[in-house]
């Protein structure tokens, strides 16, 4: 069974701003954008470009090498480009940021 396990992040301040983190193995970025805050994995699908070096239009993360770009709720690539980045969930409790990441209980045991 797969549940989600919660790491604490520290959100950039300023709006569009893009910081990339390392947590639990995975490099993510973390972003604020059009008001919310949201997380990602931090390669782009297409070629591997540090998506942490893009920046946001609205609710897009757009890639810095060939300007693909992402919805930041669902991860899903514009249409034409077949493909997507993970996203995160996030949860804010008493003022401290959490990102939750997957762990199957197979990972877990090796
Ligand atoms: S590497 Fe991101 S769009 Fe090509």
């Amino acid at each position: 069974m797969d549940r989600l396990e919660w790491h604490v992040v520290i959100p950039p301040e300023k709006e569009g701003e893009i910081i990339k983190v390392r947590i639990a193995g995975k490099a993510i970025c973390i972003l604020r954008s059009d008001g919310q805050v949201y997380a990602t994995a931090a390669r782009c699908p297409h070629a591997g470009a540090d998506l942490s070096t893009g920046w946001c239009e609205g609710r897009k993360l757009v890639c810095p090498y060939h300007r693909h770009r992402f919805d930041l709720s669902t991860g899903k690539g514009d249409a034409g480009q077949n493909n997507f980045v993970p996203v995160y969930p996030l949860k804010a409790v008493e003022g401290v940021w959490y990102v939750g990441f997957t762990t199957s209980w197979w990972r877990k045991l090796f």
